[in-house]
């Protein structure tokens, strides 16, 4: 029994809760993740492990209402329970003490940036943030990554917090008047195409985390394959994170895309 607790809305469609999992929590690295289930015949949802606290047992995620299965888990509440929950799964994010750090996170994608926001300054790197949303109300973790930056920025399409702009608006000011050694961009695909865009034009690497459509989280399916520097490399398993500059981009970003109407079709199943 995973039964769930804290449950509470973050932003519009964003929404948080913790789950009992021990074992998981006593385990569970920054950039790993979880595959859930909330009944047997529910969609296998992949979801960054935030936060853990080994002593409570229990992991915090975020997500997004996208579809109809994230729709019916921001539909629980305290005391309720998962199905299933597996992980922690992937490759943990390589934590080490590389200088200066640009991390930046787009949306939700936040959610997955923070860990290794933290992680990287407990490592003593001097840790740049850079936030972005479509509006103010939909900025999360703010605070909490305030805490641990040593610099934050927040771009928003409207100006309605921060600066009016793109990630990569700000990520080119900082990039032209500082030297930063390594750089993270988690977010929408098509703007973590972008931030490696930029940041190739300062030859910086740049690490990106992928979230494709995942069944079975252990290599086994194929459902999450991806191009990384002409090869096949399953995110499940070889990832999420890769080097941004090697991702085959429209492959990925088309393979996001194949099931829209689907799911669009199911969603609105839902809500009638
Ligand atoms: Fe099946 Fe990755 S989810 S191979």
């Amino acid at each position: 029994m995973f039964t769930i607790s804290n449950c509470k809305k973050l932003a519009v469609n964003e929404y948080e809760f913790w789950v009992k999992a021990p074992q998981i929590a006593s385990k569970a690295k920054a950039g790993q993740f979880v595959i859930l289930r909330i009944d047997e015949f529910g969609e296998r949802l992949p979801l960054t492990i935030v936060d853990s606290d080994k002593q409570a047992g229990k992991i915090h995620l975020i997500f997004q209402v996208v579809g109809k299965s994230t729709a019916a888990l921001a539909e629980l509440c305290d005391g309720d329970f998962l199905k299933d929950l597996v992980g922690p799964l992937g490759k943990a994010t390589e934590i080490k003490n590389y200088g200066n750090v640009l991390l930046v996170g787009g949306g939700v994608g936040i959610a997955a940036l923070y860990p290794i926001v933290k992680e990287l300054k407990k490592a003593g790197n001097y840790v740049i943030t850079v936030l972005g949303a479509k509006t103010e109300d939909l900025v999360i973790l703010e605070r909490e990554c305030k805490e641990i930056s040593d610099e934050l920025y927040v771009m928003t399409d409207d100006g309605s917090a921060g600066e009016k702009g793109l990630v990569t608006d700000a990520m080119s000011k900082i990039l032209t008047h500082q030297t930063i050694n390594f750089c993270w961009a988690i977010g929408p695909s098509v703007m973590m195409k972008f931030c490696t865009l930029t940041a190739d034009k300062y030859d910086l690497p740049i690490y990106v985390s992928l979230n494709p459509i995942m069944i079975d989280g252990t290599g086994m399916c194929g459902g999450c394959r991806v191009t990384i520097a002409d090869s096949i490399k399953f995110a499940c398993v070889d990832g999420p994170e890769f080097l941004g500059s090697e991702v085959h981009w429209d492959e990925f970003i088309s393979r996001m895309a194949q099931y829209n109407e689907e799911e669009a079709l199911s969603y609105d199943q839902l809500k009638r």
